[in-house]
């Protein structure tokens, strides 16, 4: 394995939490380097199954040569086809490490990070249909700003939005460097890093159309899992905590408990509303980018 690609976050934790049968079929939402699915396959004996997805073909170079494993090259928000593609009707469990890869924000020239110049383009999956740059110059007013008030907790997104509006469709966006310098007067002097970290990750965001990425697939997941089956999601910012915890705790996404015409509450997974696993201190030493790290896990509950 290319050991710079990714460093497998919440390693252990996450491993030992999903694997409860050794001769399981499990997925691997979020195969990157294929850390954890390296890590899940040596777990598994002859008869179990890794079925695992990425959207970044540069993900696909560290595929594993091993007869139980499956690499799908397409979003995971198609899981359920997927699997009813490959005659799997529930699997044992789910892991889910969101976001982006090491490898994704240290590659110059894809638009990720701030510090490296190149096109703003931001895509994953490098044929999907929006770049950073598609984004800046033809979204409205009311877009931008649901962009940056919601996926970047930006405090002066109006601002930031009224600047950007009068720049769009003259190139300002069409590289890092230009958008930084449209946007230079707001970017505070004192930690400029955090403020274009936080515009980065919401175009980053709303780019790779994330939330509903990972809405789709929180929807779904109840339905593909076995009973007793696991759901692991390893989330790195509040937007995707939510979400998770809503759908293990309240048992949906917008966070209400539902109940049946007779009042019963039926959730599908049982999890410890207190509990989400975080990265020892050791580990953030190790591996910084694990600091925003939370892994939550669900237990399916078999539905009466
Ligand atoms: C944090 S990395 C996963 C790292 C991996 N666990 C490892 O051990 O190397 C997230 C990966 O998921 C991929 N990804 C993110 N959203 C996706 C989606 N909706 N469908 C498929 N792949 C996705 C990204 O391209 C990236 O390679």
């Amino acid at each position: 394995m290319e050991t710079t690609y990714h460093i497998p976050v919440l390693f252990k934790e996450s491993l030992d939490a999903l694997i409860i049968n050794p001769s399981g079929t499990y997925v691997d939402l979020t195969f990157g380097g294929g850390g954890h699915s390296r890590g899940i396959l040596k777990r598994l004996n002859a008869d179990g199954r890794l079925i695992a997805f990425d959207k970044d073909t540069d993900a696909h170079a560290n595929q594993i040569n091993d007869s139980r494993f499956t690499l799908i090259g397409h979003n995971f928000r198609y899981l359920k086809q997927y699997l009813k593609y490959l005659n799997i009707e529930k699997v044992d469990g789910i892991l889910g490490d969101l976001g982006i890869s090491s490898h994704q924000i240290n590659t110059d020239g894809r638009g990720f990070a701030h510090r490296f110049d190149g096109p703003l383009d931001m895509r994953m999956d490098p044929l999907s249909p929006l770049s950073a740059s598609m984004i800046l110059d033809t979204y409205s007013k009311e877009a931008l700003l649901q962009v940056f008030n919601e996926f970047g907790e930006i405090k002066n997104a109006f601002k930031l939005v009224s600047h950007i509006l009068p720049q769009q469709n003259m190139g300002k966006f069409d590289t890092v460097t230009s958008f930084k310098n449209a946007i230079e007067t707001l970017i505070p002097q004192k930690d400029p890093s955090k403020y274009l970290s936080q515009v980065f990750q919401a175009l980053r965001i709303e780019v790779n159309q994330e939330m509903l990425d990972l809405q789709t697939l929180l929807e779904d997941a109840s339905d593909l899992i076995k009973d007793n089956g696991r759901l692991v999601v390893i989330s790195y910012h509040s937007l995707e905590d939510r979400m998770v915890k809503n759908l293990l705790l309240k048992g949906q996404l917008k966070g209400r408990v539902e109940s049946d015409v007779f009042g019963r509450v039926q959730l599908p997974f049982k999890a410890d509303p207190h509990k989400a696993i975080i990265p020892s201190t050791e580990e953030i030493e190790n591996n910084p980018r694990s600091r925003s790290a939370k892994l939550r896990v669900g237990v399916k509950q078999a539905m009466i």
